[in-house]
C-alpha cells in the first residue's frame, strides 16, 4: 500500500494565490459585467523592457540555425549571464561575490522553496509573520513543524513583524538553526538598514545559523543608505544564501528567470559537528532536478545589464513605484495606516477589520482583488496588502471606486 507524505496533511487550504484566484474566478463568474481590478497578487502587467525583447528575439533567432542552436545549457546557467550578475549585482556595491557562486533558475519560488531540502529534518526554522507564504508551506511539506493550532504550526519560531517593530523583526529569544528575512519584505514592504542585518548575521555566526536572504524586490530601493544585498553586510557570506529574481524589476513573472547566490564560504554542520560547504550540495541537487533555464531567456535576462536596459529597468520601476505612492496616499486620505509603499510596490494597510471581510468587501463593492494580511501569517490577520503592479488608469479607477465603496 503506498503511503502518502501526510506532512502535507497538515496544510491549511490550498495555497494562499490559489485561493484568492478561485474567489475572484466565482465573483466574475456570477458578475460576468464587472471590471476587476487585480491589486492581488504581485504579477507584473506592463510589458518587457525593449533592451530585453531585442536580445530575446535575436537568441530566438539563432535556435533557428544548427551554427548558432544551443542544447542543454550549463544547469547553473551561462557564464555571460552569472558574469553580468556578480558584477553589477553585487561587485558594484562592494559586494565580492564571483560569477560561479551565482546559480541562474527559472525562479526565486521555487529556489527559496527549494532550498530548505539541504537541511536536516529536525533544523529549527524562524521565519517572519507575516511573510511570503511559500518559506513556511515548504517546511511544513518537508516535516519541520508539527500540526496546526491556533492560526500556527507547532514547532516552528514566528519573528512577529508589527507596527511596533516597524515590521522589522526582533531576534528570537531561543537559538535557531535556519532565518528566513525578506527584505524589501513581502507583503509588508518594510526594509531593514545595514545595523539591523548586522545583528543578524552576528545572530548566525553566534549560532552557526543560516540566514535565506530574499531580496526579490530590491530594485524597488530608493534610499541609497539602505543595503540591496544581504552581502553588502561583513561576514554575510558565511552565513547567507541570497535569492533574486527577474521577475519584479524586469517584467519576466511569465518569462521566468532568477537566481541565487550560495557563497563558498557558507557552511552548515554534520552530525558529527563538521563543517560542510552548502554551495556544493546546492550544485549537486541543481544538477541533479534542474535542466538549466533556456538560452533566449538568459540572453534577455543578462540585458537587463545593458545601459539600455538598466535605464529602460528604472523607468518600469518607477511607474510601479508611483503607483505605490498613489495608492498610499489614497489610503491615508481614506484614514487608515499602512506601511511600504517608499521602497516597494506593496502597500500594506491596517483595514480595522478581517482581512478576509475586507477583501470581499473590496471585491463585491468595488471590483478590486487584493490580498488579504492573514493570508501571510497570524500578524496579518486585520490587514489587507495593496500591490502597484498594474497600469496607471487602473490603479487611479481602483482607489476611485474603493473610496466610494467605503465612503
Ligand atoms: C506575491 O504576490 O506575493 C508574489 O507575486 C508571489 C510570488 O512572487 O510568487
Amino acid at each position: 500500500m503506498l503511503k502518502i507524505n501526510e506532512h502535507y496533511l497538515k496544510l491549511q487550504a490550498s495555497y494562499l494565490f490559489s485561493d484568492i484566484a478561485k474567489r475572484m474566478t466565482a465573483f466574475q463568474e456570477a458578475n460576468p459585467d464587472k471590471d476587476i481590478i487585480r491589486l492581488g497578487i504581485g504579477d507584473v502587467t506592463h510589458g518587457l523592457p525593449t533592451a530585453c525583447i531585442e536580445a530575446f528575439h535575436s537568441a530566438v533567432d539563432e535556435m533557428a540555425e544548427d551554427s548558432s542552436f544551443r542544447g542543454y545549457g550549463p544547469e547553473q546557467g551561462y557564464a555571460f549571464l552569472r558574469e553580468a550578475i556578480a558584477k553589477n549585482d553585487f561587485q558594484a556595491r562592494g559586494a565580492d561575490i564571483s560569477p560561479d557562486e551565482v546559480f541562474v533558475s527559472d525562479g526565486a519560488k521555487c529556489d527559496t522553496g527549494n532550498i530548505q531540502e539541504l537541511f536536516s529534518t529536525d533544523a529549527k526554522i524562524a521565519l517572519p509573520d507575516p511573510v511570503y507564504p511559500v518559506y513556511l508551506d515548504t517546511n511544513v511539506m518537508a516535516g519541520r513543524t508539527g500540526g496546526f493550532r491556533d492560526g500556527r504550526y507547532q514547532g516552528m519560531v514566528y519573528l512577529d513583524s508589527t507596527e511596533e517593530n516597524n515590521y522589522v523583526p526582533d531576534l528570537p529569544s531561543e537559538p535557531v538553526d535556519l532565518i528566513y528575512l525578506c527584505f524589501p519584505n513581502n507583503p509588508t514592504g518594510s526594509t531593514a538598514t545595514k545595523e539591523e542585518l548586522k545583528k543578524w548575521v552576528d545572530y548566525a555566526k553566534e549560532n552557526k545559523a543560516l540566514i535565506l536572504f530574499d531580496a526579490a524586490y530590491e530594485a524597488f530601493i530608493r534610499d541609497d543608505s539602505l543595503p540591496r544585498s544581504i552581502f553588502e553586510i561583513e561576514g554575510a557570506k558565511e552565513v547567507a544564501i541570497e535569492f533574486r529574481s527577474f521577475s519584479k524589476n524586469a517584467g519576466f513573472t511569465g518569462t521566468r528567470c532568477a537566481y541565487t547566490v550560495v557563497p563558498k564560504e557558507c557552511m552548515a554542520f554534520d552530525s558529527a559537528g563538521n563543517k560542510q560547504a552548502i554551495h556544493p550540495l546546492w550544485n549537486r541537487r541543481h544538477c541533479t532536478k534542474f535542466n538549466g533555464v533556456s538560452y533566449p531567456v538568459q540572453r534577455a535576462a543578462e540585458a537587463v545589464y545593458s545601459e539600455a536596459g538598466k535605464v529602460q529597468i528604472q523607468e518600469l520601476v518607477n511607474s510601479y513605484l508611483e503607483n505605490a505612492d498613489l495608492i498610499a496616499k489614497a489610503i491615508g486620505e481614506l484614514g487608515f495606516d499602512y506601511a511600504g509603499a517608499a521602497n516597494s510596490p506593496y502597500v500594506w494597510i491596517q483595514g480595522k477589520r478581517d482581512s478576509w471581510e475586507f477583501f470581499d468587501m473590496l471585491l463585491n463593492e468595488a471590483g478590486v482583488v487584493c490580498t488579504p494580511g492573514e493570508g501571510f501569517g497570524k500578524c496579518g490577520q486585520g490587514y489587507i496588502r495593496l500591490s502597484a503592479f498594474n497600469s496607471r488608469e487602473n490603479v487611479i479607477k481602483a482607489m476611485e471606486r474603493i473610496k466610494k465603496a467605503l465612503a
